[in-house]
C-alpha cells in the first residue's frame, strides 16, 4: 500500500504533460504545485512554508531572507524535520558580490562526550541510544539562521520570524502527510524501521509516544487521532519563537530558552550544559567546489560530506560520454555506481570535521584526485571491500527537509536541515516546545567496526567534546556563464548526495528539461552495503539483468529523495521553480 502511495505521489507512468496535469489535480483549489514559471520561487517540503518565503520576497526581502523565514516556519509545520533543535547547511549565491558563501551550523558533541559514550561493556551499543535527550547534539539551527542573515539579509529578523510565531500561536490547517505521521508517532504500538536505507542501522526505534512533553506538544487536545484540516496550534513553541524574534538568535544560546534546554538535559540524563550552548558557533566554511561540462558545481564543505562526494562522482563521470548511452541505461548506470562506491569509500576513510580532523577537501574534489579514483574502474563491479586496505566485518531513514529560492536580483539559497531521524530524539523541550535532535547516531558509535551492512567505525568520524558528526546533506548551486543555473538539494540521509549527483546530471548531461530533471528516477550506492538501490520505475528486466552480469547486486526502493529544486533556462533565463512529487506535500510558491 505504502508502495502504492508512493508511486501515486509520484505520478509514475505518466507522460511528462500528464504530470503537470496531475499536479493540479490532486491540490485542492487547483493550483499546481508541480512546476511554476516565476520571477522568484521559494521550494520547500511544506505548502505553508513556502508561501511564507514567497510572501518576504514579495515585501522586498532577498533570497536569505525567504530562506530563513522559511525555514522558521518549517519548524513549526514540518515538525518531523524543520526545526529549532537540530542543525544544518546553507550555500547561497550573492549576486551583487558574485560570490558563494556557505554556513555551517551542524550539532556539536557536547562537552560531557566521548567515543565509547553510546556502547555497553561489551562493546555494544546501548538500547534507546537514539532516543530522548542523550542522543541529542548541541543545536545549531538558530546561530546557523542568525549569521547568514546577518552575513546576507535585508529585512529586520523579527520580520523573519513572526510568520512562524503566528503559525504557532495560532495554529495551521494540517496536511492529510501530518495527521498519518503524528497519528503513528502518537500511537502507543511498536513498528520497525524496515527501512533499506536506514542512515543508522540499530534496531529500537522510540516515538514520540514515549515521551510526556512531546505528546503534550502533539497530541489533539482531545485525544483523537488527527485529519487532515485539522488546526495544530503550539503554544509553547509560538513563546520560544517570540523570544526568538524579540531578543535575536543570542536568546537560544545564553537566554529563556537555553536556561529551558539545560533544565531538561539534567532532568533527563542528557549531556547538553548552559556552557556547551553559550560556546556553540555556526561557521562561514570554505565551499567546495568543481566544474561540469563547463559549469561550475558548489557544494558544502566539511563537516558534510555531500560537497566533495558530489564533485567526486561528477568528476568520475565527465570522462565517459554518458549522454550517448542515456540515462537508463546499463552501462550508465554502471557508471554511476562506479562513482557513487569510490566517493562514498573517501567519504568513510577521508571526511570529518576538518577542525579536528585535517580534511584535504579541494584535493579531494579535484579532477586529478578524481583520475586517480577511476582508475580500477572496469567494465565489471568492483566489489566495496576490495576498496578498503582494513577489515570488514561482514554482518549481521529517512527526516531531513530541503529548500530552494532565488530572488529578483540573482541571490540564491540552497539550505538544508535536520533532526537527524524524523522528530529526531522524539523529545520536545519542556516549556520549549521544539524537538531535540539525534544527531549525535552520526559519529562513528562503535569505533574499529565497519561492517557490510554500512555501519561505519573509521576513526575520523568518532565522538569528542565540540566535534561535529559527519554528514551527507547536499544543498547545492550549479552557475553556468557565471549565473545561477541549477539551485538543489534533498533530505534522505546518505543517499543525498547520490540524489543530488543524478539532478546535476539530468540537467547539466542528459539535457533533461526541469521537470523531468526532478522526475526521472534515481539510484544510490553508499559503498556498503555493496548493492545498488533502484527506484521501482528503473526496475526494467533487461537493465537489472545486464547489471548484475557486470556484478551488481540490486535493491529496491519506492523513492529516494524529495529534490525540491530551481532550474534556470540558459536562453531565456526563466526560472523554473520544481516542486519533488515524491512527498505530496512539496511546495513552489512566489509571483
Ligand atoms: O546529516 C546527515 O547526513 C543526516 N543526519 C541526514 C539525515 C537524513 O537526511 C534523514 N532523512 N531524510
Amino acid at each position: 500500500m505504502e508502495e502504492v502511495d508512493a508511486m501515486r505521489k509520484r505520478g509514475v507512468g505518466v507522460s511528462l504533460v500528464g504530470v503537470i496535469v496531475i499536479s493540479s489535480i490532486l491540490v485542492p483549489g487547483g493550483r499546481a504545485r508541480g512546476e511554476i514559471f516565476k520571477r522568484h520561487p521559494v521550494l520547500s517540503q511544506e505548502a505553508h512554508a513556502s508561501d511564507v518565503g514567497a510572501e518576504v520576497l514579495r515585501r522586498g526581502g532577498n533570497a536569505i531572507d525567504a530562506a530563513v523565514a522559511t525555514a522558521f516556519a518549517l519548524a513549526v509545520t514540518l515538525p518531523e524535520a524543520g526545526n529549532l533543535g537540530g542543525g544544518g547547511f546553507i550555500v547561497a549565491y550573492l549576486a551583487d558580490q558574485a560570490r558563494i558563501v556557505t554556513v555551517d551550523f551542524r550539532e556539536t558533541a557536547p562537552r560531557d562526550s566521548n567515543p565509547r559514550m553510546y556502547l555497553d561493556g561489551e562493546g555494544h551499543l546501548k538500547a534507546n541510544c537514539r532516543d530522548g535527550a542523550w542522543a541529542a547534539g548541541v543545536p545549531g539551527t538558530v546561530r546557523g539562521l542568525g549569521l547568514a542573515h546577518s552575513r546576507g539579509g535585508k529585512l529586520p529578523w523579527a520580520e523573519l520570524v513572526d510568520p512562524a510565531v503566528a503559525l504557532a500561536r495560532e495554529g495551521f490547517a494540517i496536511s492529510d502527510d501530518l495527521a498519518r505521521s503524528l497519528n503513528k508517532e502518537l500511537s502507543p504500538f511498536r513498528n520497525d524501521r524496515a527501512n533499506g536505507l536506514a542512515t543508522n542501522p540499530t534496531s529500537d526505534q522510540g516515538k514520540l509516544a514515549d515521551f510526556a512533553e512531546s505528546v503534550a506538544a502533539f497530541a489533539k487536545p482531545d485525544g483523537s487521532p488527527w485529519k487532515g484540516g485539522d488546526r495544530l496550534i503550539q503554544k509553547d513553541l509560538g513563546e520560544t519563537l517570540a523570544r526568538i524574534a524579540l531578543n535575536g538568535p543570542d536568546e537560544f544560546y545564553n537566554g529563556k530558552t537555553a536556561q529551558l534546554i539545560a533544565a531538561y538535559m539534567a532532568g533527563n540524563h542528557g549531556r547538553i550544559r548552559r556552557e556547551d550552548l553559550a560556546g556553540y558557533q555556526a561557521k562561514i566554511r570554505q565551499p567546495v567546489r568543481t566544474t561540469f561540462r563547463g559549469a561550475e558545481v558548489f557544494g558544502m564543505g566539511p563537516p558534510s560530506s555531500g560537497g566533495i562526494v558530489l564533485c567526486e562522482i561528477l568528476n568520475i563521470l565527465e570522462r565517459y560520454d554518458l549522454k550517448a548511452d542515456g540515462p537508463r541505461s546499463a552501462r550508465t548506470l554502471h557508471r554511476v555506481t562506479e562513482a557513487m562506491r569510490r566517493a562514498f569509500y573517501i567519504r568513510a576513510t577521508k571526511i570529518a570535521d576538518p577542525d579536528f580532523v585535517p580534511v584535504a577537501a579541494a584535493l579531494l574534489a579535484s579532477k586529478p584526485y578524481a583520475d586517480t579514483l577511476a582508475e580500477t574502474i572496469t567494465d565489471r563491479a568492483t566489489p566495496s571491500a576490495r576498496l578498503a586496505p582494513f577489515p570488514i566485518v561482514s554482518r549481521e531513514s529517512d527526516h531531513t527537509t530541503h529548500l530552494s529560492t532565488i530572488d529578483h536580483s540573482g541571490n540564491a539559497v540552497a539550505l538544508t536541515y535536520t533532526l537527524e531521524e524524523s522528530y529526531g530524539a522524539k523529545c520536545v523541550v519542556a516549556g520549549a516546545g521544539f524537538l531535540l535532535n539525534n544527531e549525535m547516531g552520526d559519529f562513528n558509535l562503535i569505533p574499529g567496526r565497519t561492517d557490510t551492512g554500512g555501519r561505519i567505525g573509521t576513526p575520523p568520524n568518532l565522538i569528542a567534546p565540540g566535534k561535529r558528526m559527519i554528514s551527507s546533506q547536499s544543498p547545492t548551486i550549479v552557475l553556468k556563464g557565471g549565473k545561477v543555473s541549477l539551485v538543489t538539494g534533498s533530505p534522505g540521509g546518505r543517499t543525498i548526495p547520490n540524489t543530488t549527483a543524478w539532478v546535476v546530471l539530468n540537467w547539466l548531461e542528459f539535457g533533461l528539461g526541469p521537470r523531468a530533471t526532478v522526475d526521472a528516477p534515481r539510484t544510490h550506492h553508499p559503498w556498503f552495503p555493496d548493492r545498488i538501490v533502484i527506484e521501482r520505475e528503473l526496475d526494467d528486466d533487461r537493465v537489472i539483468e545486464a547489471l548484475k552480469a557486470m556484478g551488481h547486486a540490486i535493491a529496491r526502493s519506492s523513492s529516494q529523495g524529495i529534490a525540491n529544486s530551481i532550474m534556470v533556462d540558459p536562453e531565456t533565463g526563466v526560472r523554473h521553480g520544481v516542486a519533488d512529487r515524491r512527498r505530496s506535500t512539496s511546495k513552489a510558491s512566489g509571483d
